[in-house]
């Protein structure tokens, strides 16, 4: 079959299940600034639909919505050259999700560790909106025919079932309609750990506020909560095989890389034999630079909601510009019957 040729285009998602931490700008935020410009369309969703997976209370979540969506536009997201969405506003995410619940099996989906992990040991109690979900996390990706798709290393998985779903889809309709999406893991920071245990994700869902840099944390908190971060006793190596076995050391020159655009290798030309007492201030410094006008211009936005929400819903109809003919070249596809003038 000969290869379609797909517009460059990125989407990416972040739920609005809680505040943003560092390791969401970091892995994936600042990376969706960076992929703005001539090489891609760019579209960056809200992923409220997802976040319902698993209780949010509706006002938290209006706010939560409204809050991510300043902290795209506060990071350097601009809303005139990407489109940007909440999930629930363009319809055909969900119109597809189904088509994939179809397609989707349940082996595939029983493998998925981000469902272990969230289930945890109550699995029966869980949503079934929470095992289904990564279906919908590919119906999000291709019902834009996203090309390339920049997260964390967490996302892994589910791209590679969203890999899975466009060639299953293709396969058994005897097409060449939903693109091989690349999933784009870069940077030093594809997985910012917790700053109090250096095998842990940094999660907003953690139940330490110590472990995470939240977006919204002022000058005083992000130097306490780096002060007081976990490390070891001895000094920063030179080298990056200097780090091995040691997460909580790495997890901090990870993060150091990331905010200030270096590699690990340079960063440990400049800071390698000191200690951690020399060089948290540094990081810390570093990281208010880095957040705080970040976290100011999010406060400014979030003082015009109501513009916030005109954003959105502009965004919603460029959005659906794309999703519509491509949901309906799927039912058509699927052998839908499709309405008709009357
Ligand atoms: P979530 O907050 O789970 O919706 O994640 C949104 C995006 O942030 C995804 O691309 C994740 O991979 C990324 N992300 C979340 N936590 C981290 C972390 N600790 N390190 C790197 N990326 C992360
Ligand atoms: N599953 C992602 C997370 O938990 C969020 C997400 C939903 C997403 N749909 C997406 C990310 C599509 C990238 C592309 O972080």
């Amino acid at each position: 079959m000969s290869q379609t040729q797909f517009t460059p285009r990125v989407f990416s998602g972040i739920q609005p299940s809680g505040g943003l931490t560092l390791g969401n700008y970091l892995g994936a935020i600042k990376r969706f600034v960076d992929m703005q410009g001539p090489e891609f369309e760019t579209i960056y969703c809200m992923v409220d639909l997802h976040a319902i997976t698993v209780w949010q209370n509706p006002a938290d979540l209006t706010r939560n919505t409204r809050e991510l969506c300043a902290g795209f536009i506060a990071a350097g997201i601009d809303p005139e050259q990407s489109v940007l969405i909440n999930q629930s506003q363009v319809p055909e995410h969900a119109q597809l999700g189904w088509v994939f619940n179809c397609v989707a099996r349940m082996g595939w989906m029983k493998r998925m560790t981000q469902f272990k992990d969230k289930a945890g040991k109550n699995a029966e109690n869980a949503s079934l909106g929470l095992f289904g979900y990564p279906a919908l996390m590919a119906a999000d990706i291709l019902v834009y025919h996203a090309t390339h798709v920049p997260v964390g290393e967490d996302q892994k998985q589910h791209l590679e079932l969203t890999r899975d779903i466009a060639a299953k889809f293709n396969h058994d309709y005897g097409v060449d309609f939903f693109p091989m999406t690349e999933p784009v893991i870069e940077g030093a920071a594809t997985r910012v750990m917790s700053l109090r245990d250096g095998s842990k994700k940094m999660s907003k869902s953690d139940p330490s506020d110590m472990a995470r840099i939240n977006m919204t944390d002022d000058a005083d908190a992000i130097a306490k909560k780096i002060r007081k971060a976990k490390t070891d006793p001895d000094a920063l190596p030179s080298e990056a095989e200097g780090l091995e076995n040691r997460p909580e050391a790495r997890n901090l020159v990870n993060i150091y890389a990331a905010l200030n655009d270096q590699t690990v290798d340079e960063v440990l030309r400049d800071v390698g034999g000191k200690q951690f007492g020399e060089f948290k201030p540094m990081l810390a410094d570093l990281a208010v630079a880095k957040l705080s006008p970040i976290s100011g211009e999010m406060a400014r936005l979030m003082d015009d909601p109501a513009e916030i929400d005109r954003i959105l819903s502009r965004g919603s109809q460029r959005a659906r510009e794309i999703t519509a003919p491509i949901l309906k070249r799927t039912y058509e596809i699927v052998g839908m019957v499709a309405p008709v003038e009357v």
